[in-house]
């Protein structure tokens, strides 16, 4: 059979995605071709396909995947065909049965993880090592420090919860249901808000003795931006990573001066700046899912043709954790 890619030649809702038949050709010079067990299913996706971060069209879809690599260009060493291999990346064209793509994005899979679990775990779970591990606070987060983390029963969300844990960080979590709350706590929040019925920055008040939390992870944007900060103490830090509630407007500085908040608006993709890079972040999600501190759960599986479907779910926040399209 040949090759087929999910293609959009408009932004706009579910009904532009299309599989079409494509030819995927050999890798060049520091390139390698993958032919895909599983693709990952994120958020980004989405704002891709509407418009919310605009693509030149007509443009391929996804950022992850997992799979087999059939054949490497010159120049590549770190990969062989026949390895097991997984990755979150740009160039934009993960939903494919294969591709060709840069090899410096591109990791070994280890043994003790399935494709599925690659696909589903590699774009979510380093970013949410960068999150915890390296966008912190002046001084740092120690354990027993309290964090604010939104959309916790997302795919971001349930690997962050498992990681706090793991680091001794007491995180708050909040979610847009009393089930989707039970399960954060389920995966290591300590507490968790549901922000649909209740005022978060209250709670967060409440819980951390009137303080406040040294560090807020805020994926949802425009919806939660102004309790956000206010559930800051202060010197604290603001890291607004995404906007599934829409895009935060924009902000006067003087919002940030009463308690001298630190703003950051971080991606995923200025980490992933070299191989080298790639490969330890990598490295320290795989080791934390080898000594039981991070499980990766597979909670949506999608066969590629019900590519639509996977985003109407994902968009009407009827998913929780990870979501994978079965090639
Ligand atoms: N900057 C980066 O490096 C980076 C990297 C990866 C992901 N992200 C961001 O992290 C977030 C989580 O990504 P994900 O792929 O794991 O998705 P996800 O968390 O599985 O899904 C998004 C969640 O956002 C919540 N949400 C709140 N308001 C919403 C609204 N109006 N419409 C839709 N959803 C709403 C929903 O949870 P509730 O129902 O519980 O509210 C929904 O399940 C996304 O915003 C994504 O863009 C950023």
């Amino acid at each position: 059979m040949s090759d087929r890619a999910v293609r959009i030649s408009q932004a706009g809702g579910p009904e532009v995605l299309t599989i079409e038949p494509v030819q995927v050709g050999d890798p060049g010079p520091g390139e390698i071709r993958i032919r895909h067990a599983a693709c990952g299913l994120n958020y980004i996706d989405i704002y891709h396909r509407s418009g919310v971060y605009p693509l030149p069209l007509p443009t391929g879809l996804g950022m992850e995947g997992a799979g087999i690599v059939e054949a490497v260009g010159e120049g590549v060493t770190h990969l062989r065909p026949g390895d097991r291999a997984a990755y979150a990346s740009q160039p934009i064209g993960a939903y494919a049965t294969a591709r060709v793509m840069p090899a410096r994005c591109v990791v070994k899979l280890p043994d003790f993880l399935s494709f599925e679990q690659g696909a589903a775990m590699m774009l979510k779970g380093m970013t949410v090592q960068y999150l915890l591990r390296r966008t912190l606070p002046q001084g740092g987060l120690q354990p027993g420090d309290h964090v604010l983390f939104h959309a916790a029963a997302g795919g971001v969300g349930l690997i962050a919860c498992q990681w706090a844990k793991a680091l001794g960080l007491r995180l708050i979590a909040t979610a847009g249901s009393d089930a989707k709350c039970r399960l954060a706590l389920d995966h290591g929040a300590e507490f968790a808000i549901n922000y649909s019925t209740e005022n978060f920055a209250e709670r967060v008040k409440e819980i951390t003795g009137g303080r406040g939390v040294k560090v807020v992870y805020d994926s949802v944007g425009a919806s939660t931006w102004e309790g956000s900060l206010a559930s800051l103490r202060p010197f604290g830090l603001m890291v607004s990573f995404g906007n599934a509630s829409g895009v935060v407007p924009p902000v006067a500085l003087g919002a940030l001066s009463a308690k001298g908040l630190y703003l950051t608006r971080p991606s995923l993709f200025v980490h992933l700046d070299s191989l080298e890079t790639t490969q330890a972040i990598a490295g320290d999600l795989f080791a934390a899912v080898e000594r039981g501190a991070v499980r990766i759960e597979v909670e949506q599986r999608y066969p590629f043709d019900e590519v639509q479907r996977a985003h109407r779910e994902l968009e009407a926040r009827t998913t929780t954790g990870s979501g994978v399209l079965l090639v």
